[in-house]
């Protein structure tokens, strides 16, 4: 695709220092809040061209650092760098090249597609709103889109739910490439899916990853789905960054307790 046509800064995309998110939960009173500590102290970077995984259970703080990568949430405190610049007051240019060069797969395509649109309109989409193109060049770009993610060209002129739940994903995973990112942010993306098509999935991810040269951020609670795509693994526990190293070293050569019970854990839902 056209990345080759922009000048591609070296070094991480996004950059987190030291960010902490934290919310008042229901529970507690007006004067003494309880704080829920979602996130709570963390660095991280991405660049191109790199695959990092974030592994950890439900409730560590996974899709909470995903929206925070992703500009939908703003840290309580910390840094959140975009090419090196503090992206948190960002200025409206700033804010749409963020929207642009970063952009995120759900865990569950049915609802993070509207089901009254088109697949068609679904990918033309963000390039409307982006101002790229004209009719006839969105046009070829969703043709490119519905080939580069294995569906026919004949999927344009349904909607969603006219299409498999892995089909579904990839419609996703083709809007979340419309605008030629340098990054994408996948939280659980192939939780919600069948057994029989994560594998797929996952490997659609991971040679879109490498034909575009994408950084490409995959969450999961399962360790073995995350050490199947990544080359760096960060492991969450509690908000927190417990351990973070080559994809090999984190599985041959644990350093954290809560690594190697992650690892003696179940078996991967990939394969049940
Ligand atoms: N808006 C919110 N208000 C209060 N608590 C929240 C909110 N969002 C997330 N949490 C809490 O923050 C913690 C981390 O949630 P989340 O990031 O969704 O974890 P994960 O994706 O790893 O399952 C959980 O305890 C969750 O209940
Ligand atoms: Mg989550």
């Amino acid at each position: 695709m056209s990345t080759s046509q922009r000048d591609i800064p070296a070094g991480p995309v996004i950059e987190l220092k030291d960010v902490k998110v934290h919310h008042r939960a229901r529970t507690g009173s007006l004067f003494r809040p309880n704080i829920v500590k979602a996130v709570n102290g963390v660095d991280f970077s991405i660049s191109r061209g790199e695959t990092v995984g974030i592994v950890g259970e439900s409730g560590c703080g996974k899709s909470t650092l995903a929206s925070v990568l992703v500009g939908l949430q703003a840290p309580t405190s910390g840094q959140v760098l975009f090419h090196g610049k503090p992206a948190i007051k960002r200025n409206a240019r700033m804010r749409k090249e963020f929207g642009r060069a970063v952009s995120v797969v759900f865990q569950d395509p049915a609802t993070a597609l509207n089901p009254r649109m088109t697949i068609q309109d679904i990918l033309s989409d963000p390039l409307q709103v982006h101002g790229i193109g004209n009719a006839a060049s969105r046009s070829a770009k969703v043709k490119e889109l519905l080939a580069l993610v294995g569906l026919p060209q004949s999927a344009a002129e349904v909607t969603p739910s006219q299409v498999s739940g892995g089909q579904r994903q990839r419609v996703a995973i083709a809007r979340a490439l419309a605008l030629d990112p340098d990054i994408i942010v996948a939280d659980e993306p192939t939780s919600a899916l069948d057994v029989s098509v994560r594998a797929q999935v996952l490997n659609l991810l991971s040679d879109l990853k490498t034909q575009l040269n994408l950084g490409m951020v995959f969450i999961s609670h399962d360790i073995q789905t995350v050490r199947y795509v990544s080359d760096r693994i960060c492991v969450m526990y509690f908000g927190q960054i417990v351990e973070e190293g080559p994809a090999a070293q984190v599985f041959d050569n644990p350093s954290n307790d809560y690594t190697k019970k992650l690892l003696g854990a179940a078996p991967s839902l990939l394969h049940t």
